[in-house]
């Protein structure tokens, strides 16, 4: 239960913050001839961050003649593959929110919803590992393509001695690193969901279900119907249920606080 909560909201901070980035940088260059200089040039760039379509002009110090420069670089496939997963996850956490208050009672028909969303989940969270790592690694590309101290070393003007080449300001990457540090949050959310919608699924419980022990998940939330597709998993189960016979009736108290804390986690 703790994903309704937060799993809607990380997912938005992390696709807002990347996807809504803009950043500017402002590089100047003095040349020996005073009226040729331009000392604020300002150069625009956004999400998805296909630098090498941002260009700027820049006066390459040889009369009033300017020359076009591209930034190096595209990293669109990490950040658009990072946004990409978290607006899935985000109508996905949504989803399963409307589903599981509103329709416990198919969610738990066939054991067929937990079963989907422990797939979804596993799914997920490989998936929020893997973009988050991909943006991470695209993030400081984009850092480095960016900086004006590199984007100097564009210009042919730069290359001349008796030119002042220099940076006013280079990007504000503030909503950027938010944007994968909610990457990786998010990976540990849905991570760590995984164990609660396992739970769900009753595998690990093998056939303990005709114990009282599914009572306090009763009361723990709304369950309609507690019923663990049992018949199929007895077999598999069959070597767990005799620890479990000790564990349930040692621990029934315990059992009673750990299921009913994704509830309220
Ligand atoms: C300097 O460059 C900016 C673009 O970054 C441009 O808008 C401005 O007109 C230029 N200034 C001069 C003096 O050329
Ligand atoms: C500086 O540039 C102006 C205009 O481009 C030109 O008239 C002048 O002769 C140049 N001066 C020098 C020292 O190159």
């Amino acid at each position: 239960m703790c994903m309704v909560i937060f799993a809607p909201l990380f997912a938005i901070f992390a696709f807002a913050t990347c996807g809504g980035y803009s950043g500017q940088l402002r590089v100047s260059v003095d040349c020996v001839n005073k009226t040729d200089s331009n000392l604020s040039i300002n150069i625009n760039f956004a999400y998805p961050f296909r630098l090498n379509q941002v260009y700027f002009d820049v006066p390459t110090c040889e009369g009033r003649s300017q020359e076009r420069l591209f930034l190096v670089g595209d990293f669109s496939s990490s950040a658009e593959f990072f946004v990409t997963i978290a607006v899935f996850a985000f109508l996905y956490s949504l989803l399963a929110t409307v589903v599981y208050i509103f329709f416990q009672n198919t969610y738990r028909e066939n054991n067929r919803g937990p079963f989907i969303d422990f797939i979804v989940t596993v799914v997920f969270s490989f998936m929020w590992l893997v973009s988050s790592s991909a943006w991470a690694k695209g993030l400081s590309d984009v850092k480095v393509a960016t900086d004006p101290d590199e984007v100097v070393l564009l210009m042919s003007a730069c290359k001349v001695q008796t030119n002042k080449c220099g940076s006013a300001y280079g990007p504000i990457w503030s909503g950027l690193n938010t944007s994968v540090v909610f990457g990786y949050l998010n990976f540990v959310l849905w991570a760590g969901n995984i164990w609660f919608v396992f739970k769900e699924t009753g595998w690990h419980k093998g056939g303990a279900a005709r114990y009282p022990s599914s009572a306090p998940e009763k009361q723990a939330a709304p369950f309609n119907q507690p019923s663990y597709n049992q018949g199929t998993f007895d077999q598999s189960g069959g070597g767990f249920s005799g620890t479990g016979d000790l564990g349930q009736s040692e621990y029934s108290q315990v059992g009673t606080y750990t299921s009913s804390g994704p509830t309220s986690y």
